[in-house]
């Protein structure tokens, strides 16, 4: 398994063009197949979980074609409503196949997902949703399966009691091929919802209130061939503005969404780091150690889980006590072993990561157990004296196009060893 050799100390200084966004893609992807035309999507990132993705698209008669960062589906003759176990059990965002699959074809069938282990991650909201819209849905041995009645989906009022991003994304596929309005309160206001709903806009679905607590949906014509381009991902330029905070520097993010990244940047703000918002993206400086912070996380607008890793490790390297509460998944502080390996002082208590910033970290070998931690310890890394080595690469590259041609192009010394 390839490792990633990390030097410390160096400041970064340049410019990173961040990838296309993966939370918002993979929801599109899926989205797709509800039309049996073409859809080409642009900034495309070219990570593992796009790969899976498409894996399972063309296991169901999808004809893809990805060039460079250019994704051509066509999606005209499906042959199938049987999600491979092997693709559905690498990632979470198999589970989005149930409502494109169930609005257009009435069936499908997975097993549960797989995904980060943060939590337990249960997918009974997404199951209710399907059900209220008039879909009989059968769990059991790890597989889920869903049928539509003879007449199809109908739309109905839903109410999400949390709002879970993945629920909401599997109800709104649904409801854009049922019959009828869907009216969808306590919806998930992530970024990513509003992409969903612009690119089911663009194949021709009436859609109100996306990034609203409520949003309404109804199909009132047939679905279009679609073009739809993907903004920059918010976490992968989070984790580089978490990179710029730990090593110093000055390093300008192009197609960050910064208008996306509002409770980040006040954070990075928070912690001492300037955040100047560009045309092409935001420009990041940061001299000496990150001051101290309180962290929240939760559902948009809250600050983002994604990111908590990332501002731990940030915190490590500061002056004085940073506390961080985990309110969204109950097993996220996975990192801060191997950041305590780096010379990183956390104790957890309970939902709370209490860290006493140190003045320097040590190099060492540590290892991703889950993507956003693997990226933490990354930029961990870049702070620490000597040379770290950074394994569990599998685990990182499923979110990161390439994070060492990333981080190198602002002047860090990493490199994949294969
Ligand atoms: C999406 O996961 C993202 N993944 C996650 O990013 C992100 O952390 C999360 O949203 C929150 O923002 C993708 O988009 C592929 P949720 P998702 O449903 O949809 C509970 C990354 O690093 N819940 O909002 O799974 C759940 O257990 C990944 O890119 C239920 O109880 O998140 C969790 O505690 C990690 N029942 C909370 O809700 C359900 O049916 C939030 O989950 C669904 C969720």
């Amino acid at each position: 398994m390839s490792v990633l050799r990390i030097e410390g100390s160096y400041s970064l200084e340049g410019t990173i063009k961040i990838q296309g966004s993966k939370n918002g893609v993979l929801p599109v992807m899926a989205a797709s197949l509800l039309h049996n035309g073409t859809t080409v999507l642009e900034h495309v990132p070219k990570i593992q979980d796009v790969f899976c993705m498409l894996g399972i698209l063309s296991a169901l008669g999808a004809d893809c074609r990805m060039e460079e960062n250019r994704l051509v589906i066509s999606a005209s003759a499906l042959t199938g409503t049987k999600i491979p176990e092997t693709l559905a059990g690498q990632m979470r965002s198999s589970v989005m196949l149930l409502g494109p699959l169930l609005a257009r074809l009435g069936q499908v069938e997975t097993s549960l997902p797989g995904g980060c282990r943060i939590g337990k991650r249960p997918v009974d909201l997404h199951i209710r949703g399907l059900e209220a819209l008039g879909a009989r849905v059968e769990t059991g041995d790890g597989r889920i399966r869903a049928v539509c009645p003879a007449g199809g989906l109908t739309g109905v009022n839903i109410h999400l009691p949390y709002p879970s991003v993945g629920a909401t994304e599997n109800i709104l596929m649904a409801a854009a091929g049922a019959q009828g309005e869907t009216v969808l309160t306590g919806a998930a206001r992530e970024p990513e919802i509003e992409i969903l709903c612009g690119f089911l806009q663009a194949m021709g679905v009436s859609v109100e209130g996306a990034g609203t607590p409520v949003i309404r949906i109804r199909k009132t014509s047939a679905f279009q061939d679609t073009c739809f381009f993907l903004p920059g991902d918010r976490i992968v330029a989070g984790t580089y503005l978490g990179a710029v905070l730990c090593a110093g520097g000055r390093v300008v993010l192009e197609r960050a969404p910064a208008g996306h990244m509002e409770r980040t940047i006040a954070t990075a703000r928070q912690m001492g780091a300037q955040v100047e918002t560009l045309e092409q993206g935001i420009r990041v400086s940061m001299r000496g150690r990150p001051r101290p912070v309180r962290i929240e996380t939760g559902p948009y607008p809250e600050f983002p889980t994604d990111m908590q890793s990332v501002m731990m490790a940030a915190a490590a390297i500061g002056y004085g006590t940073s506390r961080i509460r985990e309110n969204v998944f109950e097993n996220r502080f996975c990192v801060a072993k191997e950041l305590q390996k780096l010379g990183a002082h956390i104790i957890i208590e309970n939902k709370i990561a209490v860290v006493d910033g140190v003045k320097a970290l040590k190099g060492a070998s540590v290892a991703a157990e889950d993507l956003r931690g693997g990226a933490a310890l990354a930029v961990a890394a870049l702070a620490a004296e000597g040379s770290s080595f950074l394994g569990g690469y599998e685990h990182i590259s499923r979110g990161y196009e390439d994070i060492s041609r990333d981080l190198a192009g602002a002047g860090a010394h990493i490199t994949l060893v294969p």
